[in-house]
């Protein structure tokens, strides 16, 4: 039995393939590891759009159509969708010790609000202290939006859905997320695993699921 929650959030630029991992740990967790830690409830969850506010708050986010004139409108819609989205499903979660699984969070902000955005540091960082949790622990699957492979998926993609609001800008707005995203794992390396998103969903999934496993283990014993 693992004695308290855990929370994980995966990250990294769109298309880097974070959903497909966070899907391949979700099933890994729910069918193995749930038994044999007593049916831990595994929660899969993501930002913006953890909450019905959340959904609200995604659509006037991705969507086109809305026009954002100021230049704090998107942070602040951001962090409204997380502060809700911590209330009312990852601290009930964690407080059952579920292990919480977060596509995207708090790092997110910083990689695309003050890389990719260059809104300034010290306003965001001030802002985000409202935020009182961090993951403990997150994968960064780290991709290069210019290599052919992810340029590739990322117009697979465009065609099939189309694109939404972040996905109009240039490689360059890509790049910058990126290197931030970096810089952020190199602060915290314990905290933020960067995995090669080069890399097979396979092999990827595998050195997932020998971190976690490690992780859970300590859970189990301390
Ligand atoms: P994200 O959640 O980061 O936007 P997805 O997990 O939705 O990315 O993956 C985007 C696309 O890339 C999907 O079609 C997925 O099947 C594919 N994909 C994800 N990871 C890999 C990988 N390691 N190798 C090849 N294709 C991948
Ligand atoms: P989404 O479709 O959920 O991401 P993905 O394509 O990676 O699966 O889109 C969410 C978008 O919102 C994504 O482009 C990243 C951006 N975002 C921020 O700019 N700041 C944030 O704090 C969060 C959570 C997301």
């Amino acid at each position: 039995m693992i004695k308290a929650g855990f929370f994980i959030s995966f990250e990294g630029i769109d298309c880097s393939g974070k959903s497909t991992q966070l899907e391949l740990l979700h099933e890994y967790l729910s069918s193995k590891l749930s038994k044999e830690h007593n049916k831990v409830p595994i929660i899969k969850t993501k930002e913006p759009g953890g909450t019905e506010l959340g959904n609200k708050l995604r659509d006037l986010l991705l969507n086109t159509n809305y026009q954002f004139k100021a230049k704090f409108t998107e942070l602040l819609l951001f962090i409204a969708d997380r502060l809700e989205h911590i209330e009312q499903v990852i601290k009930p979660n964690l407080d059952k010790k579920a292990i919480v699984l977060c596509d995207r969070f708090l790092d997110s902000t910083i990689a695309y609000q003050i890389g990719g955005r260059d809104l300034p540091e010290s306003k965001v960082l001030e802002i985000n202290t409202l935020i009182d949790l961090k993951p403990d622990l997150t994968f960064l699957i780290d991709i290069d939006p210019d290599s052919t492979i992810w340029q590739e998926r990322f117009s697979d993609k465009a065609k099939k859905i189309g694109k939404d609001r972040f996905e109009k800008e240039d490689a360059f707005f890509y790049q910058k997320v990126r290197q931030t995203y970096l810089k952020l794992a190199k602060k915290e390396p314990a905290r933020i695993i960067v995995l090669d998103g080069l890399k097979s969903i396979k092999e990827i999934n595998l050195e997932i699921i020998n971190i976690i496993s490690e992780h859970l283990l300590k859970l189990k014993n301390d």
